[in-house]
């Protein structure tokens, strides 16, 4: 296995929270020879979205700030990880606005982020307080939707339950699927 390269988006609303600490296992086991980033949304905060759309408005330009250094990370991933709380059964808020962004993105001229994503694969990862992983649903279709509009493939989304801080450590199934699924689930890229 050459050249795949994660990067691990990971947008909770507290540090050192579940998800985090599920996702960091995922990557603990990522597969032989691939390589791997971590990006914090909260230390690349972006402001609210703002649709600059309207008949005659002027492309926007490639950014610079954190939204560059996201849109660059964004880029090196051959595999994006979308590490997120559940919050109200979707994506946190970090995680939704980074994501609002790539509408910008998708008209940057010149950039192709389309074409360049479509290379890609989009992963999910996410905890929340509630044993039923039918819960879920939303959060899972909105990532599946968005690396299908992409034309990413899908490589699924990890679940694990805890509410509190570290309550994730005691949920034994979510560790173990934690650390088959990058190397279960990988797919061929190309
Ligand atoms: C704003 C907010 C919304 C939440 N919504 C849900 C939810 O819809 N379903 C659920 O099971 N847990 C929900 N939770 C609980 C969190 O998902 C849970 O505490 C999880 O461990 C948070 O992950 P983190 O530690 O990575 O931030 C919510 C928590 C917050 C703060």
């Amino acid at each position: 296995m050459t050249n795949r390269h994660f990067v691990f988006i990971e947008g909770s609303s507290r540090s050192e929270g579940n998800t985090a600490a599920l996702a960091r296992r995922a990557q603990l086991h990522l597969p032989a020879g691939t390589s791997s980033e971590w990006i914090s949304l909260a230390e690349l905060p972006l402001p609210d979205f703002e649709d600059p759309r309207s008949p005659g408005s002027t492309p926007p330009i490639y950014p610079d700030g954190n939204e560059g250094l996201l849109l660059a990370a964004t880029l090196r991933a051959t595999d994006l990880v979308i590490a997120s709380p559940l919050y109200w059964y979707t994506i946190s808020a970090p995680v939704k606005r980074y994501l609002d962004y790539w509408s910008n993105w998708l008209k940057i001229p010149g950039l192709n982020f389309r074409r360049q994503m479509s290379q890609g694969a989009l992963w999910g990862i996410t905890v929340g307080h509630t044993d039923d992983e039918s819960k879920t649903e939303g959060l899972a279709t909105s990532l599946r939707f968005s690396a299908e509009y992409l034309g990413m493939q899908w490589g699924g989304l990890l679940y694990g339950s805890g509410g509190y801080p570290g309550e994730i450590l005691q949920d034994q199934n979510a560790l173990q699927g934690a650390e088959q699924f990058f190397a279960r689930n990988l797919m061929p890229l190309g």
